[in-house]
């Protein structure tokens, strides 16, 4: 008898869709793409000949237990190495039990999302988000009320509109999610006083805060702004970061930080998926920290995608048409275009991956979906001389498309 299994799904499983973004990584690797679509660090940005000598002790036989199960709060001295690093780095007050080390940060928002999501309940989360952490929620079968970033911040007004909406009908949600600095896939950051205002509207309305900052550590210029969780006295604020792109992603080492309570449910649904993050992993990625490697990467690290951030800025002065807006973003990975309305973003990445130039719509990154006009270009991953060249393509296209749909002069320069 044949297997009639989409009737056996559970229901979970039948809200799981595939990643539009995953798609688009497979496209990007025919030859000669050029790939502003992925969101990958660049490879020579992982420190290979660090990695070795941090795994050397392991390799020697002296740390065996390195590939023994390991609890699944994860390695004592990581944990403790991290709670310092929080302390001293991010202003966040935390001790040993309140850090749990997860498979990326990936786990950290799916294991939230099974803790405090049931079906029908409501989160909220700035928008364009991560869609790894709307698929993530999606899968608990919880509906998104989306808060929009305006030009420059996460828009408070809006979202206070909403939750008196939401009040009246009886919704409460259970938490916002957001990511604090250089986010995934605008490159803006939440002003330290909207993070402050975050917090009290928070507590207001009760509910919790997942601050996800995957790339708080790459800030190319300015002063690093305090995590969110570093005003949270109430244990309010779920912190979520990783070594992804500060080490490597294939480690798939990420951290949540939490109060005692929540970190205790947290550790008990981590269990349930996979016992324990690879061990292995977190003993070089101890060494990475106790030999003092990390923050000298970080530096190389941040040079490096400085340089291609300004390489993509400057091309797109000179070769994109003046109707057409970007994001500057003082650290991270990612850059935001804004096309003038009739552009349909999705609709014109066919005629740009025949050109040979990749990106990811901005719809994309709205869980209700719209906005339909915008993409995010990823800057790091590409190498130098192809970024110019890249944005060369992509501007033709552009402009190709507005002569369609405008009556403005398209402006295609030579040279950057
Ligand atoms: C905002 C954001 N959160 C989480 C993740 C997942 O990171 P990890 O590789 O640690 O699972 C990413 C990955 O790109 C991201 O951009």
């Amino acid at each position: 008898m044949v297997v009639n299994i989409e009737r056996l799904y559970s229901k979970s499983a039948k809200m799981l869709k595939a990643s539009e973004i995953r798609e688009l990584l497979k496209i990007t690797q025919i030859p000669d793409m050029i790939s502003f679509g992925g969101g990958l660090p660049n490879p020579s940005a992982f420190p290979v000949d660090i990695i070795h000598k941090c795994s050397e002790k392991i390799f020697k036989g002296e740390i065996k237990n390195a590939l023994q199960y390991g609890t699944t709060e994860g390695l004592h001295l990581l944990r403790g190495a991290l709670a310092e690093r929080m302390k001293k780095h991010k202003s966040i007050n935390c001790e040993l039990h309140n850090i749990m080390i997860t498979t990326g940060a990936q786990q950290a928002l799916f294991l939230s999302a099974f803790c405090f999501l049931d079906p029908n309940d409501t989160y909220l989360s700035s928008v364009p988000t991560y869609l790894g952490a709307v698929q993530a929620f999606s899968a608990f079968q919880a509906n998104c009320e989306s808060i929009p970033m305006t030009e420059v911040d996460i828009d408070i007004d809006s979202l206070r509109r909403n939750l008196k909406r939401l009040h009246k009908t009886g919704i409460n949600p259970k938490f916002l999610y957001t990511v604090s600095n250089f986010q995934n896939p605008s490159g803006e950051t939440i002003s330290l006083s909207h993070r402050k205002e975050l917090l009290e509207i928070a507590s207001e309305y009760d509910f919790l805060i997942i601050e996800d900052d995957p790339y708080g550590e790459l800030i190319f210029e300015g002063e690093s702004i305090p995590p969110i969780k570093s005003f949270d006295k109430k244990g309010r604020v779920i912190y979520v970061s990783t070594f992804s792109k500060i080490l490597a992603p294939g480690f798939r080492l990420g951290w949540i930080v939490a109060s005692k309570e929540i970190l205790d449910k947290l550790v008990l649904a981590k269990q349930a998926a996979d016992l324990c993050t690879n061990v292995f992993s977190q003993y070089v990625a101890y060494e990475y920290i106790n030999g003092g490697y990390l923050d000298k990467q970080v530096l190389e690290i941040k040079k490096m995608y400085k340089r291609k951030r300004d390489i993509m800025l400057k091309a797109l002065e000179i070769y994109f048409p003046k109707s057409v807006k970007w994001t500057v973003p003082k650290g991270g990975m990612f850059i935001w275009i804004t096309l003038p309305k009739r552009v349909n973003t999705s609709l014109m990445l066919q005629k740009a991956i025949a050109k040979k130039v990749a990106y990811v719509a901005g719809s994309a990154f709205y869980p209700e979906g719209g906005n339909y006009f915008s993409m995010r270009l990823n800057f790091s991953y590409s190498e130098d001389n192809t970024i110019k060249e890249g944005i060369r393509r992509l501007a033709e296209v552009i402009n190709d498309e507005l002569s369609k749909t405008y009556k403005e002069e398209p402006v295609l320069q030579e040279g950057v």
